[in-house]
């Protein structure tokens, strides 16, 4: 195959390394004018165009972005395809918010054609909200995990997901068995795990709607294959850990129901963890599990204020989550809007570089993929986003203002949306083009 050899100029803003660790100034690389030059999919060169610019040859194809600015793909780690379609239902909390809205429409997935219809409408959000890659929840049916990945697969994308198990505690309609939920996630697996950017999400949807043979079963899968992923949620809501502890009062905690079934470690993401207690973040923390901290969703269901503090004193891994649709956008930058103010609430501060961090490498550690993604380092898979400075009147008359990248981004964080989402690349392919 002949080398295909492009490059992008505009201001290129990326993180590399978490502001928690090493302070604000030393967490990200800002490129004024920049350069970043991609080769057959992925980035072979990242830095100033008066530098960059002399060691290319003279006939390459520069595309030269004005009043804008390059940062890596966003990545979504945690999210329900099959909520698509119920995302802003009024009224309720968490349980039964899932009762009224959650289970009717995810049975809709049964059917083939809809599953199809959805992925796609599903796929093109994604991009069209910039973000390259996502944790996703399927449905209890395994069409639903085909129909996105097979979607997935035809435009390169690097995704995750899995089939929902649930054997208890939700309609019968909804429900698998222990045994054929292990089959069909197993058959899922085969079919997806590991085939060109694609990865499994073993997916067991919370503990009260497991048995314990399910979730001994799903434990058992993440040991027969390697680099398989594990998500499910945890300590999101009041009641819902009140009834974790009715239903299984041997353990001791909600933590402790996962971890009793082996379903803690490094490719293991937890939604939510509102209400997780010191000792079950620093158990977390121990086993390299990762949290997925949704704000839109916590604020919309009543949940809770996650306490970001406490995860980093912990050296806790949180990537973002939009929980479409308990959460109420596709959009990282929303998600991070609502993030800001999650933290004022408790009195704490959200830099707009921690932010960046949460919404780019950070979720790309969450899901031990910052070698391929995150960040746009030579050598890494070319997902990126041309953010438009014009993308809204208000937006292109404040941003005049600035005095800074560090507030042009907290702008960018506060104000835009998928209409920001100017181009979308993934591998190096423009996918969304607004
Ligand atoms: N807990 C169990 N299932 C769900 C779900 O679909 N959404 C949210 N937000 N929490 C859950
Ligand atoms: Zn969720």
């Amino acid at each position: 195959m002949p080398l295909t050899r492009k490059a992008y100029r505009a201001a290129i803003l990326h993180s590399i390394a978490d502001p928690a660790e090493v302070g604000i100034e030393a967490s990200y690389e800002y490129f004024e004018d920049g350069l970043l030059v991609v080769d057959n999919g992925q980035i072979s060169a990242l830095g100033h165009a008066s530098e960059l610019l002399a060691s290319l040859p003279a006939d390459i194809e520069i595309t030269h972005y004005q009043d804008a600015l390059i940062t890596p793909g966003f990545i979504d780690t945690h999210i329900h395809l099959p909520q698509t379609g119920m995302v802003g239902a009024y009224g309720e909390q968490l349980l039964d918010w899932l009762n009224t809205y959650t289970f009717p429409c995810e049975s809709q997935f049964a059917d083939q054609v809809h599953a199809e219809e959805v992925a796609g409408i599903f796929i093109k959000e994604l991009l069209r909200n910039g973000t390259t890659t996502a944790l996703v929840f399927g449905s209890v049916h395994p069409q639903s995990v085909n129909a996105f990945f097979e979607a997935a697969q035809k435009l390169d994308l690097r995704m995750i997901a899995g089939k929902v198990m649930m054997d208890r505690n939700a309609p019968d309609y909804l429900i698998d068995t222990a045994e054929s939920s292990y089959l069909e996630s197993k058959a899922l697996i085969e079919r997806w795990h590991g085939k060109g950017r694609l990865h499994y999400a073993v997916t067991p949807r919370f503990a009260p709607t497991s048995t314990p043979e399910q979730l001994t079963l799903a434990g058992q899968l993440l040991g027969e294959y390697p680099d398989l992923y594990m998500q499910t949620h945890i300590s999101e809501n009041l009641q819902e850990v009140e009834w974790v502890k009715e239903l299984f009062p041997e353990r001791k905690g909600y933590l402790d129901v996962y971890d009793h079934y082996q379903l803690l470690g490094e490719r293991s993401v937890f939604a939510h963890g509102v209400h997780l207690c010191d000792d079950e973040c620093a158990r977390l923390a121990q086993t390299g599990s990762a949290v997925a901290f949704c704000p839109t969703s916590n604020l919309f269901l009543g949940s809770g204020l996650f306490n970001l503090p406490m995860a980093e004193k912990h050296k806790l891994n949180v990537g973002l989550g939009t929980d479409v649709g308990g959460g109420t956008s596709f959009s990282l930058l929303q998600t991070l809007n609502e993030a800001y103010k999650v933290m004022q609430l408790q009195g704490a501060r959200l830099s707009p570089f921690k932010s960046l961090y949460l919404a780019t490498l950070g979720g790309a550690r969450a899901l031990r993929l910052e070698e391929r993604i995150g960040t746009l380092q030579p050598g890494t898979d070319a997902d990126f986003l041309v953010l438009d400075y014009n993308a809204t009147p208000l937006l292109s008359y404040r941003l005049k203002q600035s005095k800074s990248i560090a507030e042009t981004l907290f702008v960018l964080m506060t104000l835009g949306d998928d209409r920001t989402v100017a181009q979308t690349y993934a591998a190096g392919n423009l996918v969304h083009q607004r």
